[in-house]
């Protein structure tokens, strides 16, 4: 709702109620409706101020009342009447003015923010576009090219920038509500005509034409196959050409598609997920209600290879010191100059709020003694894994976490050769570690709720979405590629090209196919882990069948050709030169596969993109229903934050769990039973017990799976 006072001096002031960022619901939408009357009908207010209440000005529409029928005055008339009043109305901004909540304050006559306010239109990050105006008042106030880069990417903008674009017109670091009432004592009885965006025209560019190709162009690259941002661009090529009131009109009619497509139902979905997995809870019950989390400000990172440099420079930017361990001279030394540099660069790139921590560098673990938690992460190699942990347990003081970013290996096993097994837990982060934004937090069975909780919290001081997986090999994420994988190495031995492959992945919207990753992240990692798993190496028979289930060998080969990716210069791709990073098609690999079929009597066939996405993304999903049924992942939720925050699932596509809802739970069995049937040496195209129990109750909603899943496991 919205409440109405007047204040002395003629000001009538309008508090958006509705915690806890004061959303548009239908209930404020009214509130606004009816104080705007009243502050027009009443002869003794000269001006408005419309502000929020609880220090946030407003989140924008309610998302929550989108699954919804519409009920409530709608918004697009109700930000009209606001500008037509002919009394000045000024927005009062703090907090955030967030997509319908700018676009309210666009149509107020004036906005004046305080200086730490966010504002942006971010709903193109929930698949929609700025529907009450936004997409037609901003470029008029800001012009064309400023407000394709708002709306194209959602970003969310200080106020210091939001005034050099000429969104607000004054910033202050006093109490908002006070400065914008004597600025709007300061303007009544001055015209408003100009105040009001929709009478403006739009100013554009001369060479306004190329600028929306090439934005469109642009958008279409950054986010393959995504409707809203194709549909942002639209409406500003309405806004740069049409008159106002047609302008809207394409506004209406882009957000209607937008509305009633799949893609925004999974964007929307995604947003509160990624909230779902912060409150995250246990299967022993423990949760952030009954664990509390330590603050850490000293901390250890053992391994100064790719993944402990990124983790140095993730906790210094959150103002935590640093003992960072090497015990290789080389990389010490290369570390130590790398890892401040990486630190300065991205200090530079986000305005701190603390000054970054300290960093000392070590080659003596004995360094770590007074440190409150360390984050291991040498080798994969779990000997040397023990080794380290049986160190730490004796050099570091009685209760310090101790920490492993192993990106598979058994946390319990580490846990046992410590002094305080339930201050142990995975922290597995994603390369590069201080940009990406996942965290798996792994708890194993000793984990204490406190090192779990302690682990969450840090995860979200450095802005990552952290979840909380269980211990089994792989942890979620990576268990859940391995079928991945496998399917499309068992693609190219039945016919198809690295390039097909990956063409039909990147078409869903991958950034990035399987190949083109692997050769990205190193094509010998995997190749180690399948070598200690004895499926590779010396003395292992080259045959297709190993362990008893379907083998490709292929990968191995390629690596034992010296192909290691990227790195090596060739890989599944070819490339400029080693670290090269366009990859071109190598005729090495057609005739190495053509080689490879003809020794092992396999004849190639044409495979088509649904066969590719089927077997490639429903072999993943059926692991994700493993996970959940053998209780890895709380929930769908998490899953599917996992892979859009780790692994570049197209967000549009909600999260392999969701997508599994909107293509059909039984279209998934089907497809997996008919894969199985032809593959059945294949234990990953099997389909799931709890996919199954899924279909036979009717396919419920992803939103429901939680529940059903924890009633049934009460019930066994
Ligand atoms: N509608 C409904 N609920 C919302 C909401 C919204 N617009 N914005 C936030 N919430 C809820 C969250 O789901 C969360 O609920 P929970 O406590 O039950 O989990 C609670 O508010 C707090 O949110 P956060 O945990 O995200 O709090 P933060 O302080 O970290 O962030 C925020 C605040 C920056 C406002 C962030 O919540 C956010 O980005 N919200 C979405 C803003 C947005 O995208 N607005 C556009 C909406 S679409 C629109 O306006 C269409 C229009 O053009 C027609
Ligand atoms: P890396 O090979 O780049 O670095 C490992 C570093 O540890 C090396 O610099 C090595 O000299 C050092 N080291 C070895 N023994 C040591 C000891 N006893 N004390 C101190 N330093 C020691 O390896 P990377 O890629 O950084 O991986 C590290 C860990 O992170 C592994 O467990 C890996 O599985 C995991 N991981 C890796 C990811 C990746 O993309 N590379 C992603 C997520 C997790």
């Amino acid at each position: 709702m919205a409440m109405y006072s007047r204040l002395p001096g003629s000001v009538a002031l309008i508090t958006l109620q509705n915690p806890p960022v004061n959303a548009l619901s239908a209930a404020v939408r009214q509130g606004i409706v009816d104080t705007v009357q009243r502050a027009l009908k009443d002869p003794k207010v000269t001006s408005v101020v419309i502000c929020g209440q609880n220090g946030k000005f407003c989140g924008g529409a309610d998302i929550r009342e989108f699954a919804g029928p519409m009920l409530g005055p709608p918004l697009v008339p109700m930000i009209h009447a606001i500008e037509a009043v002919d009394k000045p109305v000024a927005a009062a901004i703090e907090g955030v003015a967030l997509g319908g909540g700018l676009e309210l304050a666009l149509g107020c006559h004036y906005r004046i923010a305080h200086s730490k306010a966010l504002l942006g239109l971010p709903e193109v990050t929930l698949g929609l576009l700025p529907g009450a105006g936004g997409s037609q008042r901003l470029p008029r106030l800001i012009g064309l090219t400023a407000a394709l880069d708002l709306i194209t990417t959602g970003r969310h903008i200080s106020a210091a920038e939001a005034l050099k674009l000429g969104i607000l017109d004054q910033v202050t670091d006093n109490n908002v509500v006070d400065q914008a009432v004597e600025f709007v004592r300061r303007v009544a009885g001055q015209p408003l005509d100009s105040r009001r965006l929709s009478t403006l025209p739009c100013p554009c560019p001369p060479d306004v034409d190329s600028l929306l190709d090439k934005a469109m162009v642009k958008v279409r690259q950054r986010s393959r196959g995504a409707l809203a941002p194709v549909a942002c661009v639209q409406a500003l090529m309405a806004a740069a050409s049409l008159p106002y009131t047609q302008g809207m009109e394409k506004e209406r009619d882009l957000l209607t598609t937008l509305f009633n497509s799949g893609q925004a139902r999974a964007l929307q979905y995604a947003f509160f997920s990624q909230r779902v997995v912060g409150k995250w809870s246990l299967p022993s019950g423990a949760s952030w209600d009954n664990s509390a989390a330590r603050t850490i400000s000293k901390a250890a990172v053992i391994g100064l290879g790719t993944m402990g440099r990124g983790i140095v420079v993730a906790l210094a930017l959150t103002g935590i010191s640093v003992v960072a361990v090497e015990t290789q001279e080389k990389q010490l030394a290369e570390a130590s100059q790398a890892v401040p540099a990486m630190l300065q660069r991205e200090a530079g790139r986000r305005s701190l709020a603390t000054p970054p921590g300290v960093i000392s560098f070590s080659s003596n673990l004995q360094d770590v003694s007074e440190v409150e938690l360390v984050i291991e992460a040498v080798f994969e190699d779990m000997s040397l894994k023990l080794q380290v942990f049986r160190h730490l347990t004796s050099v570091c003081r009685p209760g310090t976490l101790l920490c492993s970013n192993t990106s598979g290996l058994d946390i319990d096993q580490l846990a046992a050769v410590t002094q305080s097994p339930g201050l142990v837990v995975g922290m597995h982060f994603f390369a590069p570690a201080h940009v990406m934004k996942l965290l798996e937090v792994v708890y194993g069975p000793r984990s204490s709720p406190e090192a779990v909780a302690t682990a969450m919290q840090l995860g979200k001081r450095m802005g990552k979405v952290s979840v909380a997986v269980g211990n089994c090999p792989g942890f979620v994420g990576n268990r859940m590629l391995k079928p991945y994988l496998e399917q499309a190495n068992f693609l190219l031995e039945e016919g198809a090209t690295p390039q097909q492959v990956d063409e039909a992945l990147e078409e869903f919207g991958f950034p990035m196919g399987v190949f083109r990753m692997s050769d990205l992240s190193g094509l010998d990692v995997g190749w180690r882990i399948r070598k200690e798993a004895g499926l590779t190496g010396p003395g292992v028979e080259s045959t297709r069948t190993r362990q008893g289930r379907r083998y490709s060998p292929l990968p191995d080969q390629v690596c034992e050709a010296g192909r290691l990716g990227q790195k090596t210069g060739r890989g599944w791709y070819q490339y400029d030169g080693p670290g090269g990073r366009v990859a071109r098609s190598d005729p090495w690999v057609h005739i190495f596969l053509e080689a490879y079929r003809a020794e092992h009597g396999l004849v190639a066939r044409s495979i088509a993109p649904e066969e590719i996405l089927e077997r490639c993304l429903y072999a993943l999903i059926n692991e994700g229903f493993n996970i959940l049924q053998d209780a890895m992942a709380a929930g769908p939720e998490d899953i599917d934050a996992i892979y859009v925050f780790g692994y570049g699932w197209p967000r549009h596509h909600g999260g392999p769990m969701f997508h599994a809802g909107q293509v059909g739970l039984g279209r998934i069995l089907e497809r997996l039973q008919h894969h199985h049937h032809n593959h059945p040496d294949v234990p990953h195209l099997k389909p799931s017990t709890l996919l199954r129990r899924l279909v036979a109750v009717g396919s419920p909603p992803v939103q429901t799976w939680r529940e059903f899943i924890n009633k049934e496991r009460v019930h066994s």
